[in-house]
């Protein structure tokens, strides 16, 4: 069977990464595949680097519109990123009838519905393993591997760089800026790195992962986003000595209510697998009625673990191609006339269980009259301990609450800000215990 062709958008991080998984592989991919994976074109700003790293005889342009429009691509993978010229230049390609792989998150999580959509009436396929915690195959998993189920909830690490530098500033005590720095040169962090530590690159990937769960369509907008740059490390500390890790969580889940969709630290119990989720890596844990509990664990960015997902996709698109649309896996793995809006839940309207740490003038009484706040809320605590007294006078005081809706305990935080005892502004981390 004739090769498919392929024309590579960028090689940055991820293309030189697919690149070498094609060339590297190149033989198990065909004897999987039965037929061969032909790096056709390739779009780069960079001959020379393009011509070190390609087969010969592949063309390389510096216009990537050029690859898009090729009659002879048969599928167009796109590793620019963002939102700009790779918008057009995947537009482009789906008008032009090319199947598309792509990593780009920000891509789908912000135009998710409208690429769908123009995809269908091209027919051509648009995947996008890699988009979500790097080389774990969740897209596949959720999908496909789970398609027996009714999934209630998904919570996951799926941003590396900011994991990374989390489990660096707890087992070293490095500084959050020199972790950074190197999450940058290993390649893992966005070209913008403010999406990593903000939650929007986690928000990007929780989004479509709730789309693909609940059979929703993808709604950037409605996730909640808090990262990890405002972390105190008293508060790690704290959360430690108490039995918990903090990690920044992605989270979707569904009640009668409506769906939750949220980014945020969060207090672990150290017993938790996810806890123990260090460095780059990623974990997903998907909660379905039929199967229970799942966990999908691996590496969350760098060349070749993403490279690795990239590199699925075109396998499976290859196999495709040839197959009626009918027989396809939907994109959002619904069929698209199923594919219905449904409630997404304000912040205020969420249920969880509250870290909260409290700097108060340490004289008797002050603890009972913040108790006495949270319990006018009918916020129940489940631990309350004063870390020590900070300069003689100054309490700190770290309460951990039973599960409670979240306006009762910002009302709560907004009556206990008020007490002329207390000195600033008070401390709240989610914590989720992950039974269902
Ligand atoms: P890089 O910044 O390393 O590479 C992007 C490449 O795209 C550039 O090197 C360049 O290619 C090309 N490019 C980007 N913008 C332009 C432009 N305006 N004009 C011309 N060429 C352009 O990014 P990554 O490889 O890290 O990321 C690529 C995609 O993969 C993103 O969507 C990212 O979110 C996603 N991703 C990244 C992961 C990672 O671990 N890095 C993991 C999972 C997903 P050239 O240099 O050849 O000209
Ligand atoms: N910047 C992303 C991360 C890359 O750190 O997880 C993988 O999507």
């Amino acid at each position: 069977m004739k090769p498919v062709n392929i024309g590579i958008l960028g090689l940055g991080t991820v293309g030189r990464g697919t690149v070498e998984v094609l060339r590297g592989n190149a033989a198990e991919i065909a004897r999987r595949l039965g037929r061969g994976v032909n790096i056709f074109m390739v779009s780069t700003r960079d001959e020379a680097k393009a011509r070190a790293l390609c087969p010969d005889g592949t063309r390389i342009t510096a216009d990537p519109f050029e690859v898009v429009r090729h009659p002879e691509v048969d599928i167009v993978v796109e590793l620019f990123g963002g939102t700009g010229i790779a918008k057009e230049l995947v537009f482009e390609a789906v008008r032009h009838g090319k199947h598309i792989v792509t990593a780009n998150k920000k891509l789908l999580a912000e135009h998710g519905g409208e690429l769908f959509a123009l995809a269908e009436k091209h027919n051509v396929m648009v995947q996008f393993e890699a988009a979500v915690a790097g080389g774990i195959p969740i897209i596949k998993a959720l999908r496909e591997g789970l398609a027996a189920n009714r999934i209630r909830s998904i919570a996951g690490i799926i941003n590396g760089t900011s994991n990374f530098i989390l489990s660096e500033m707890r087992e070293k005590g490095s500084a959050f800026a020199d972790v950074l720095k190197e999450a940058q040169r290993l390649g893992y962090a966005e070209a913008d790195p403010t999406f990593d530590i903000e939650g929007h690159d986690a928000g990007h990937k929780i989004t479509i992962m709730s789309a693909l769960a609940f059979g929703t369509p993808v709604n950037f907008s409605a996730c909640y986003l808090e990262g990890i740059s405002k972390l105190d490390s008293r508060d790690i500390k704290y959360a430690e000595e108490l039995g918990y890790r903090i990690k920044l969580l992605g989270i979707t889940r569904r009640s009668e209510k409506g769906i939750e969709l949220r980014v945020h630290p969060t207090l672990l119990p150290e017993s938790r697998l996810l806890a123990n989720v260090n460095g780059v890596m990623n974990a997903v844990r998907v909660n379905a009625d039929m199967v229970g509990e799942t966990l999908f664990y691996g590496a969350g960015a760098g060349a070749l673990p993403t490279a690795s997902a990239v590199v699925a996709d075109i396998i499976d698109t290859s196999r495709l191609i040839a197959a009626d649309s009918g027989q396809r896996v939907p994109s959002l793995a619904f069929q698209p006339a199923q594919v219905q809006a449904q409630t997404m839940l304000p912040m205020d309207e969420i249920t969880s269980s509250y870290y909260l740490r409290v700097q108060a003038e340490d004289k008797p009484g002050v603890l009972g009259q913040i108790a006495g706040l949270l319990a006018a809320q009918n916020v129940s605590i489940e631990a309350l301990i004063q870390k020590g007294v900070l300069d003689g006078r100054t309490a700190e005081i770290v309460i951990l609450t039973h599960s409670t809706v979240e306006k009762h305990v910002k009302a709560a935080i907004a009556a206990i800000e008020t007490l002329g005892t207390v000195r600033e502004k008070v401390v709240m981390i989610r914590m989720e215990s992950l039974h269902d």
